[in-house]
């Protein structure tokens, strides 16, 4: 990583950082992250996802604020988190296909409002923002893995209010860095799994462990074959610094997740081997999970060579080692439940 030192930022000691939605999945574990290269830190987190349970609450470098970002009532609290920050991570976001397509009015206005309440205040107080889009802006998926030049696709159907919401504020985002002069960074992460991640969310991974460690079925949508590549969420917080870190891909939207493509009826069959699982493995359609309304996707699979070879990012940990982290965790929240 060291031809890429003199194209990044440090930080250390005296640097201190905000991360809304810091005590979610990823934000927890970047907030471990942080500290462990000596940061400070203030979280701010209304827990509609995330727990208090995921921070160390007694570092005295980490605060924790309990807000929505996006409500009225709590902008000049935004203002004045940002203003004393010394670069900005904005994760916080409603997120889940389940609750996208569920919910789309609250999901939608809920990425719209919290990104513009972030982007205005980091406009006013000129400070450095990397937010969190999504792969979800690039649609149903590609027989290859996808490029950041690949286009932003989405129609009206639920689940793409997410990933609608999520491509306007990359806009913003955008404008922030080539309108106002100010360094920010877009990422579009792919599917991030491991220890935090919540079964409730609907996402893949934890409802499969959990249904293996509870001896349920673990239902697999469709033929099965459609690929993902599941990046362990260690690896997701190290891009996410070293992208904040990056001079040469402020503006730019950058792809973040996996290496190894995986079938999703594979994945269940590893959950099942992992967890020494007696679960049933059974197929449904997409369709009769989610209505007739339902925007299937297919390969969803990254390139991630621009991240690479900007910054010397490589993901450290396999699909296994992944699903081995998530089932250890689920098990110890089953054991002190
Ligand atoms: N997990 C993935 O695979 C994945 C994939 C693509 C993109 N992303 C994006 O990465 C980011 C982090 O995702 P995650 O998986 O950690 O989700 P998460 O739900 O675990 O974390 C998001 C956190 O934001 C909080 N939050 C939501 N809206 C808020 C608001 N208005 N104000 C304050 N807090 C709010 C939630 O309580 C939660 O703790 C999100 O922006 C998400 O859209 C995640």
């Amino acid at each position: 990583m060291d031809n890429h030192s003199a194209d990044m930022v440090e930080f250390g000691p005296r640097t201190h950082l905000l991360v809304t939605g810091g005590a979610g999945f990823v934000g927890s574990a970047l907030v471990d992250l942080l500290l462990a290269r000596n940061c400070s830190v203030t979280v701010i987190d209304d827990l509609s996802n995330g727990s208090l349970h995921n921070l160390p609450a007694s570092d005295p470098r980490l605060t924790i604020r309990t807000f929505r970002v996006g409500d009225p009532a709590y902008s000049a609290a935004v203002h004045d988190e940002v203003r004393q920050a010394d670069a900005v991570f904005h994760l916080a976001s409603p997120i889940g296909v389940q609750l996208a397509h569920k919910e789309r009015f609250a999901v939608t206005s809920g990425i719209l409002e919290s990104g513009c309440a972030i982007v205005e205040a980091c406009r006013l107080h000129q400070r450095p923002l990397l937010y969190t889009s999504s792969s979800e802006v690039y649609g149903s998926g590609r027989d290859r893995p996808i490029t950041e030049s690949d286009p932003v696709m989405t129609d009206l159907r639920p689940r793409w209010g997410y990933a609608a919401a999520k491509a306007a504020v990359e806009h913003l985002v955008a404008g922030l860095f080539f309108d106002f002069g100010i360094p920010t960074w877009i990422v579009r992460p792919f599917n991030m799994a491991g220890p935090r991640q919540r079964p409730v969310t609907g996402l893949v991974l934890p409802v499969f462990v959990n249904a293996a460690l509870r001896g349920e079925p673990l239902v697999v949508h469709d033929d099965g074959e459609q690929r993902r590549a599941f990046l362990h969420v260690a690896d997701a917080a190290e891009g996410l610094l070293l992208i904040i870190q990056c001079r040469s891909l402020r503006g730019r939207p950058v792809n973040l997740g996996g290496s190894e493509a995986v079938q999703i009826g594979n994945l269940a069959k590893m959950v099942v081997e992992a967890a020494k699982s007696g679960a049933p493995i059974v197929t449904k359609p997409s369709t009769a999970v989610y209505g007739e309304r339902f925007a299937v996707t297919y390969d969803r699979v990254p390139d991630t060579s621009l991240l690479t070879t900007m910054t010397g990012w490589r993901p450290l940990r396999s699909t296994n080692q992944t699903i081995t982290d998530s089932i250890e965790h689920m098990r110890t929240q089953r054991v002190m439940a």
